[in-house]
């Protein structure tokens, strides 16, 4: 697993120890291809489907048993770290090898995927909510990084975008779905703990939104006379952090992207266009953050005198892990002699486009500083073995319990 590891790490790597493969963009298929052979050298069947979703399949015994997935994803966000994503794939697969090794009999056939975009780069969750059936038509049509993005990238991927929906998969023959990840936060390094049992992810909605004022002369237009879509941009941004701050505790809200135009020193911006991203660990707080975010974003336009236009491009909501997973992860870590404490992850997942179709869990290792998205993300690898052994001896708890009744 480690040599594999650093195998995949060069795979876009940036030279300062990160990685740059968004998805579908050549460093990432290239990733794709490596996981092919690597599937195939195990002596695995290798899978794709219609979302480009890659995976190792590992039969049982039992032709008509449902599928157990383990898997993470192998893009990255732009300029990001090694660790998010590749980790749990390399798990699920090395978990696969082990059980196929040693001949272990599951009531279950395994399925070690890597799920397509799942970090948002072009829609987000892609192919696993393809799998599910929970990705939305409309998130192809405004997708959060463009449509031309998404174009260029399902080209050069030969896929389509109907084939995508080709991907959905009778729920009945899923088992549910596991996933390795790092924590991308400070809890697990501040308790000493070795392994986190996930009992939520948090729900996440983003939006474009754009102020639209008036161009002008960046030195005659009096500043009283101005209607300069710049500053409603500002202002917004640091609104939404004092909301937030103020009355949602718990909550965050990112405005990620700010672009003007036209974009020179000496025009007054006739626009900005924003990206914004806000996250809550319930539904209805969702909404409610949402409702008074977008009252900011008017009363900005207001106070500037400009037009306020929005689009929402994506909802993900919160989802719950099944507590039978949670008992297998606090199983097998226990009995692996590790620390394992439960927590929330406010890091959005491939198991929240599954949570309504099957059960999921996941388990966190530490993430060195809680850093991530980044390439100064790190964990130690001793930490990620741990986590792969809990994972592949949390799968053999799993073949002992009813998956779908505890
Ligand atoms: C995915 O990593 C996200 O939480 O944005
Ligand atoms: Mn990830
Ligand atoms: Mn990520």
């Amino acid at each position: 697993m480690r040599a594999d590891f650093d195998a995949l790490a060069q795979i876009g790597a940036t030279g300062n120890g990160g990685v740059d493969r968004p998805s579908l963009s050549p460093a990432h298929l290239e990733a794709r291809a490596w996981l092919r052979s690597c599937i195939i050298d195990s002596g695995l069947e290798f899978r794709s489907d219609g979302a480009g979703n890659h995976s190792a399949y590992l039969p049982c015994g039992s032709q008509g048993a449902p599928i157990l997935l383990l898997g993470s994803h192998l893009d990255s966000v732009p300029s990001g770290g090694r660790f998010d994503g590749p980790l749990g794939v390399l798990a699920a697969l090395e978990a696969l090898r082990v059980v196929k090794e040693q001949g272990l009999s599951l009531p279950f056939h395994l399925e070690a995927i890597d799920f397509t975009d799942e970090e948002g780069t072009l829609v987000g969750e892609l192919g696993s909510g393809a799998l599910a059936g929970t990705l939305a038509l409309k998130a192809l049509d405004s997708p959060r990084g463009g449509r031309q993005a998404l174009e260029a990238g399902l080209q050069r991927a030969g896929l389509t975008e109907a084939g995508i929906f080709s991907a959905q998969r009778d729920p009945t023959g899923l088992a549910g779905y596991l996933e390795l990840h790092i924590e991308q936060g400070l809890r697990l390094m501040n308790v000493q703990a070795q392994i986190g049992i996930v009992t939520s992810i948090v729900g996440i909605s983003s939006y474009r939104l754009a102020f639209l004022g008036q161009a002008g002369h960046a030195g005659t237009t009096p500043m009283e006379d101005r209607h300069d879509a710049g500053l409603a941009a500002s202002v917004f941004n640091l609104a939404a952090r004092e909301l937030v701050m103020r009355e949602f505790p718990g909550c965050v809200a990112n405005v990620g992207q700010i672009h003007f135009s036209p974009g020179a020193f000496n025009i007054i911006p006739a626009r900005a266009d924003l990206a914004l991203e806000f996250r809550a660990p319930d539904a209805p707080i969702l909404d409610r953050l949402e409702g008074a975010l977008l009252a900011r974003a008017r009363d900005a336009a207001q106070q500037f005198r400009l037009e306020l236009i929005y689009e929402q491009l994506d909802r993900v909501l919160p989802a719950e892990m099944a507590p039978v997973f949670q008992a297998a992860i606090r199983e097998a870590a226990g009995q692996l002699g590790l620390k394992a404490i439960p927590l929330a992850s406010f890091a959005g997942h491939d198991a929240q486009a599954l949570a309504p179709v099957c059960p999921v869990g996941m388990l966190f290792v530490p993430s060195v500083g809680g850093i991530s998205h980044s390439p100064r993300e790190l964990t130690h690898w001793e930490d990620c073995v741990y986590g792969a052994n809990t994972l592949l001896n949390a799968v053999i708890r799993l073949g002992g319990k009813n998956i779908k009744t505890e």
